[in-house]
């Protein structure tokens, strides 16, 4: 995704993603994380998010966590500020972005979709590899990895105090097997206070790569990497999780 074709779930609709994508739809995941993180670099206290988005992870973790969100969208910038009034927010691309600073931990979950190509996934390994200490973890968290892509119809979205709501249908499938992507079409419905309703739509471009690849890539880029399958109460199949310890050398080169 590239600033000039932000979609309009990160644009005009940002606003919106507190009630089409609940925070406490993110508690779970943002637990396991936590565990993760604990077990791979106990006494962590520092964690930077690579497209934080509303920081809907971030509201979970920082009781525990000092936070960094790094987003390309302003709109969706903003949303997290209020949200998490005590996290240092950057605009920035996961690709590119240099803060100067190391952290005890990166984590990177859903915006990963994002990534369509190999040099995509191996600019955000330096991005991540540039701002871990030592010994730091990544702990990555696409939405789907090859071996387990299913097609999928959902569908979500709340209401507010106000009277406003918003709903969405998301129709995930891989138009094409042989490459190393898949679509999404999502439909919204949007209702304002004055009890207008308005539809729009729009497709969702987002990488599928296979656990060997996002493996190799891991150790490739200096990393101890290891996959599982995180479980939750959700109605989906559990999702694979990366966790990857940065080796001292590795560390030390980019230093
Ligand atoms: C599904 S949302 C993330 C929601 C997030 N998990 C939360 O807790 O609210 C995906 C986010 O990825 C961001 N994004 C996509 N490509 C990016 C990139 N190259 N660098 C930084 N952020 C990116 C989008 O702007 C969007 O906010």
């Amino acid at each position: 995704m590239d600033s000039l074709d932000t979609p309009r779930m990160y644009g005009d609709l940002a606003p919106w993603w507190p009630l089409l994508s609940p925070p406490e739809d993110y508690a779970e995941e943002a637990a396991m994380v936590a565990g993760l993180v604990r077990a791979a670099a106990p006494g962590a206290r520092t964690l930077l998010e690579l497209g934080s988005g509303g920081g809907h992870n971030a509201v979970h973790l920082r009781t525990a966590y000092e936070m960094t969100l790094v987003d390309l969208s302003p709109g969706m910038l903003e949303v997290s500020r209020r949200l998490n009034p005590g996290a240092e927010h950057v605009e920035g691309d996961m690709r590119t972005v240099r803060l100067g600073l190391t952290f005890d931990a990166v984590l990177v979950h859903d915006a990963l979709d994002y990534l369509l190509t190999a040099e995509d996934v191996a600019a955000l390994l330096a991005t991540a590899v540039a701002h871990l200490r030592p010994g730091g973890v990544l702990v990555l968290v696409p939405d789907h990895v090859r071996e387990t892509f299913e097609e999928d119809t959902e569908h979500g979205g709340t209401d507010a105090a106000d009277g406003s709501g918003i709903r969405y249908l998301a129709w995930t499938y891989d138009p094409d097997p042989d490459d190393d992507s898949v679509v999404t079409q999502f439909a919204y419905l949007v209702r304002t206070a004055d009890g207008r309703v308005a539809s729009s739509a729009e497709t969702h471009r987002c990488g599928l790569f296979g656990q060997q690849q996002w493996l190799g890539w891991l150790t490739g880029a200096g990393f101890e990497a290891s996959a599982l399958v995180g479980q939750t109460d959700e109605d989906r199949p559990g999702r694979t999780v990366f966790v990857g310890v940065l080796s001292a050398g590795e560390a030390a080169d980019q230093g």
